[in-house]
């Protein structure tokens, strides 16, 4: 398992979830099972509707779509409080991210990192220019410097928790940057794709759309409710950015069964619930164990968070090894500016899994300490 330890003059997967691709990087038998840590997706769902409506879905597949989406669309409207010329139903949270990129074509935009690489690439798709700023290590995040950038660039994007740390920018610092960037005519285009998991009331800024029209919002429901591969988001602005949005989006770009389940999936107020109730549960139980391994864990307030050894011995790319070796598949970073695989991101799984994970840290610590006693 030596293949690139280094993490040097490998082909990372740009997104988590793809346990075959590390299996060959890491010239690992094809069956070998790994447990994926590395795609963020909540191990209670997809909710029961979802297979309890299977013949309904079915029946869908074999119609054009709405192509309008009024139905998902007014549910959408509904669970946002606000309203239906608000919204735009996307193919993911992607599609809304590439059509907010959209809006500032032939412009520039400001990227902090480490962030989301889909920015970065919405915005080589549609001729952006970007300015990339990396944010220190566990400092604050650099608010004066990204208002002083506002005059140079047409937008900035923003993820809300932030991937890969879990970290939610508080809202006074959003209200702060929203009012500097009215005046230097800025767009924020603010990605709540992880927003549903953040158990504090008023966690999402949706609420800020009422005053500020310079604010775009994208969202998914793919991690929430476990349904990567049915493709449902949506962006939340002002009626005349959703219109503009909306004329760049391809006909039919989300399918009949996605349009069908949204509000299904929306209405569903006790899955969400009872999915943030569990995950703070876990998160807090997570931060002690971590703690008592000794182990550096991101002020997460979402399904996923970021680990460190802060051991100086020890190094993020044989601990990654380690797991792997050990049937556990984290999220590497080395594809995230301002990490460079120095962390590693791991998903919240179910308890049993999360023991897993521990166990081998616990190992791991102890080899550690082997290894330390030695030298
Ligand atoms: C921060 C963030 N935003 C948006 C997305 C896109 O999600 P989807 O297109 O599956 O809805 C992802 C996927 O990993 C993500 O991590």
């Amino acid at each position: 398992m030596s293949a690139g330890k280094d993490g040097m003059h490998m082909e990372w997967p740009l997104h988590g979830g793809q346990p075959d691709r590390i299996r060959q990087l890491f010239r690992m038998p094809a069956e070998q099972k790994l447990l994926d840590f590395s795609a963020n997706i909540n191990p209670l769902g997809p909710p029961d509707s979802v297979r309890r409506l299977w013949p309904a879905l079915l029946e869908q597949m074999t119609v054009y779509p709405d192509p309008d989406y009024n139905e998902a669309v007014a549910a959408v409207a509904a669970h946002s409080g606000t309203s239906p010329d608000r919204v735009l139903l996307t193919n993911g949270g992607a599609e809304a991210i590439f059509l907010a990129a959209r809006l500032l074509a032939g412009g520039t935009a400001l990227i902090v990192h480490p962030t989301f690489a889909e920015y970065e690439h919405a915005c080589a798709h549609y001729r952006v220019r970007t300015q990339l700023l990396i944010a220190e290590p566990d400092q604050p995040f650099p608010v004066e410097e990204v208002m002083r950038r506002f005059s140079a660039v047409d937008g900035l994007f923003l993820c809300r928790p932030n991937n890969p740390s879990g970290e939610l920018l508080p809202r006074d610092c959003i209200v702060r940057l929203l009012e500097h960037a009215q005046r230097t005519e800025t767009l924020l285009i603010v990605d709540e794709a992880f927003i549903d998991f953040v158990a504090e009331p008023d966690a999402s800024i949706v609420s800020l759309l009422d005053d500020f029209p310079n604010l775009v919002l994208t969202r998914s429901l793919t991690k929430m409710y476990a349904l990567p591969g049915l493709r449902i988001g949506y962006s939340l602005a002002e009626p005349h950015l959703i219109q503009q949005m909306a004329a760049h989006r391809m006909p039919w770009s989300v399918n009949g069964p996605a349009a069908l389940l949204t509000p299904v999936l929306l209405e569903d107020a006790k899955f969400a619930s009872r999915t943030r109730k569990w995950l703070q549960t876990e998160l807090e139980w997570l931060r002690s164990r971590m703690r008592q391994l000794n182990f550096a864990m991101s002020a997460s307030k979402t399904n996923f968070y970021l680990l460190r050894d802060p051991n100086p011995s020890s190094d993020a790319a044989t601990l990654y090894a380690f797991l792997l070796e050990g049937g556990i598949l984290p999220r590497h970073t080395h594809t995230f500016p301002g990490l460079e695989g120095a962390a590693l991101r791991f998903a919240v799984r179910s308890r049993e899994e999360n023991e897993r994970l521990l166990e081998r840290l616990a190992e791991w610590r102890l080899l550690r300490h082997a290894a330390e006693g030695i030298r």
